[in-house]
């Protein structure tokens, strides 16, 4: 029988499991839009449901641009989900956004480019104008804040979010121009997953893990690898137990 999904978690570059917990049940669910990036993980976690679906794949072996966002969120909906914790790897670019911070933004501003990024993709289908003034959802935003409160972790309220093509990292010119636009941070899938949430009708908010300063932002310049990416989520990947078990009591 389908659980009824409590929070279904989806984890971003370096967030392939959440530490300590255990699969009860795995879904392969296909969805009207074709399949999702893997199977939906459920687990019981503090006597409540959780769904989880790596954004990548397990093996990261989606690009951000080569990833089925729509099959993705619908496949969560499918799962028994209404509220989607995102969580997303990005790059820091103003002053309080430096690696290893988790943030919770508040805006975003969308530069992708040739994503499918509406479920009115298809002609003939339902033309949606959703209100996307507030891209996330302010009552899960206020859960996950208060959530990181009691579970004593530091959590920057706030902040902008640049969502860039990829799967390169951008130039010192191209961040310059996105912290002149209000960038705070920059990651590569928080679109088109934000505004395909909203037209699904999922409360949908983000918890960013800034695993790098992003070009040009570093007051110690160096080359940005994988390797350093990685490490610095790994380092913080233990926070998200305790966040998780408080904003399930909310
Ligand atoms: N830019 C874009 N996406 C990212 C970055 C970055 O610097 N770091 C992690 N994801």
């Amino acid at each position: 029988m389908k659980p009824e999904i409590d929070l279904a978690v989806i984890g971003g570059t370096g967030v392939y499991r959440l530490p300590g917990v255990q699969w009860q049940q795995s879904l392969s669910l296909e969805t009207l839009y074709g399949e999702p990036s893997g199977a939906v993980r459920i687990a019981l976690i503090g006597g409540k449901n959780v769904a989880f679906l790596a954004r990548h794949g397990e093996g990261h072996a989606l690009a951000p641009h080569r990833i089925n966002y729509r099959a993705n969120l619908q496949a969560l909906k499918q799962a028994g989900a209404s509220k989607v914790l995102a969580i997303n790897t990005v790059g820091g670019i103003t002053a309080n956004y430096g690696p290893r911070v988790l943030a919770v933004p508040d805006q975003l501003i969308d530069y992708t480019w040739g994503r499918v990024s509406t479920l009115s993709e298809e002609v003939g289908s339902e033309v949606l104008h959703v209100d996307f003034t507030e891209p996330y959802s302010s009552q899960l935003r206020t859960a996950l804040l208060s959530a990181c409160n009691s579970a004593g972790t530091a959590v920057v309220n706030g902040g902008c979010y640049g969502a860039t093509q990829g799967p390169r990292l951008e130039t010192r010119a191209e961040i310059a121009r996105l912290r002149q636009d209000g960038c705070d941070l920059v990651g590569m899938t928080g679109m088109p997953e934000a505004g395909l949430a909203r037209e699904l009708g999922l409360e949908y908010a983000s918890l960013c893990v800034v695993a790098n300063w992003a070009a040009g932002c570093d007051p110690d310049p160096h080359e940005i690898t994988l390797a350093e990416v990685l490490s610095n989520v790994e380092s913080v990947i233990d926070r998200l137990p305790p966040i998780l078990a408080n904003l399930l009591k909310c």
